[in-house]
């Protein structure tokens, strides 16, 4: 039988000997942590990697690790151990990271620099089938004629695990705001697995480790389905999740209608968290236990947002210890 871990509030990490930003928890959470990049240290590292343009970072994977190191030697190194501890820390496990000064789209290609560096200080990003890159771009208007509700404005999109429907494993999320304009609502909505109030209902059933379909729309660009349960454990034997409504075909009215429920339960959730994020910012979570989604805005006719994500696996042995067993 697991134990389900507790949650201790002086599991946060105390802002001590950090170099180059601070660390706080969020006003929604203390689980979720908020790390702020100064500005010194954001100015030195753009004019650090001004020499590469994103494009370089696309074509040469390495340089996406040599700006990693650039942007943790200007932080005297304390940034990457931070963030791995964070990641692989069930407690917490997530960050809401704010570069002082990038907060125009004009900026976008510092952005996406910033936010690979990050990445890459604790794993490597994967490549996206969406966009060929190991990043995505993509715009949300007013209209939308998109397969999927990635891109549809006037509806939430419900809390999920990404990377179900691929063969890739999918350790971490990250979900940065490029430009919003005319936007009113569309936080992002997140769950940590430990505060939803059903997860020992739902993963003691005997559903939660049979094997289902996963499968995915058109733009995703997969075209094999894969099998996988929607519940799995971490190497120390805690529950983790590989769940989303839109793609999971259940084969038979059983498997439906378990499904059905648990989405029922997870968006009635008293402990999700809503969660705004300023353009330049991003959200860095643990994929295995914190569930993401996006809540609705007010229709705008010149309603623009962009934003870019990054998906990957864990590259160091105390992250490692949170993927899934496979
Ligand atoms: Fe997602």
């Amino acid at each position: 039988m697991t134990v389900l871990t507790q949650f201790d509030a002086t599991a946060v990490p105390a802002p001590q000997a950090l170099e180059g930003f601070t660390l706080t928890s969020s006003d929604q959470s203390p689980r979720l942590l908020e790390l702020t990049l100064s500005r010194e240290v954001v100015d030195a590292f753009v004019s650090a990697v001004a020499e590469w343009p994103v494009q370089a970072l696309e074509y040469k994977s390495f340089l996406r690790f040599r700006i990693a190191r650039i942007l943790d030697d200007l932080c005297s190194n304390t940034l990457q151990p931070l963030l791995i501890n964070t990641l692989a820390d069930r407690r917490t496990g997530g960050l809401l990271v704010t570069p002082e000064g990038l907060n125009q789209v004009e900026q976008a290609e510092d952005m996406v620099k910033v936010s690979t560096a990050v990445a890459h200080l604790m794993g490597r990003s994967n490549f996206d089938a969406m966009s060929g890159q190991y990043y995505a771009r993509f715009v949300v208007k007013n209209v939308d004629e998109s397969d999927s509700y990635l891109r549809q404005p006037h509806r939430v999109m419900e809390l999920h695990n990404d990377g179900t429907f691929v063969e890739q494993d999918t350790d971490y999320v990250l979900m940065m705001k490029l430009d919003e304009q005319h936007m009113e609502g569309g936080n992002s909505l997140l769950l940590h697995l430990d505060d939803w109030e059903h997860l020992a209902h739902f993963y003691h059933h005997p559903l939660a480790r049979r094997e289902m379909r996963w499968t995915a729309p058109p733009s995703k660009r997969v075209d094999k389905d894969i099998y996988h349960a929607v519940f799995d454990v971490d190497r120390d034997g805690l529950p983790v999740m590989s769940y989303i409504d839109q793609f999971v075909q259940p084969k038979d009215f059983e498997e439906g209608n378990w499904l059905a429920d648990l989405s029922d339960s997870l968006e009635n959730s008293a402990h999700r968290l809503s969660v705004p994020v300023p353009v330049g910012s991003f959200l860095l979570i643990n994929n295995h236990y914190w569930l993401h989604g996006r809540d609705r805005f007010t229709p705008h006719p010149q309603l623009r947002r962009e934003l870019m994500r990054q998906r990957g696996y864990f590259t160091h042995a105390n992250t490692l210890r949170q993927s899934r067993q496979r």
